[in-house]
């Protein structure tokens, strides 16, 4: 099953259930793409012996990796730290992680300043780059197994919204700006 991704509704309801805007419509890869997100499909079975999974790290140089494993009994501080992940932020530096089990929410901004919710499941790898803005949650099914990848040693440091005179932000936006260059310009 290829990667789901949407539109979210603007309700208030619980942050874990779905918020499909009703008709259903599912964004592609290349909407994605557009806004600088990566994808790929892996075997999640296989993630200590991947070629597939080597090859993407030698050529994007994710030598760190460590595993976050979602649920309230391995994680101290639980509610606090899934309320953390779900207040919209940017890093300086790429978001890259590999859903081996469970499941669970990436939030994108699209250009539009729009929620974009990408549906994470086992075997989905996504790269967020730096600068976008973001924020995550568990699904209904409360359970998530990820594996986080990083160049160098591992900055995790969140910056919340507003962070418009971010470098990196800046660096971000000017980067739509240049792929949107064209369309901008017949407005
Ligand atoms: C995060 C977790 C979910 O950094 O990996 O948002
Ligand atoms: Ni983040």
């Amino acid at each position: 099953m290829a990667l789901e991704a949407w539109l979210m509704d603007d309700s208030n309801e619980d942050q874990r259930l779905p918020h499909h805007p009703n008709p259903k419509e599912l964004l592609t890869i290349d909407y994605l793409a557009e806004l600088g997100v990566l994808y790929w499909k892996l075997n999640p079975d296989n993630y200590e012996h991947d070629s597939e999974l080597g090859k993407i790290r030698d050529e994007r140089g994710y030598d760190y990796m460590d595993m976050l494993d979602l649920c309230p009994e391995k994680v101290s501080n639980y509610e606090e730290k899934l309320k953390n992940f779900f207040t919209e932020h940017i890093h300086k530096d790429e978001e890259i992680r590999y859903c081996l089990a469970g499941s669970g929410y990436f939030d994108v901004r699209d250009k539009d300043d729009r929620w974009i919710r990408i549906w994470m499941k086992p075997g989905d790898l996504i790269v967020l780059p730096a600068g976008i803005y973001h924020r995550f949650t568990v699904d209904t099914g409360n359970y998530i197994k990820l594996m986080r990848l990083f160049v160098g040693e591992p900055v995790w440091t969140p910056y919340n919204r507003p962070q418009e005179e971010h470098p990196v932000r800046k660096e971000y936006i000017k980067s739509l700006t240049h792929k949107f260059g064209e369309s901008i310009q017949a407005h």
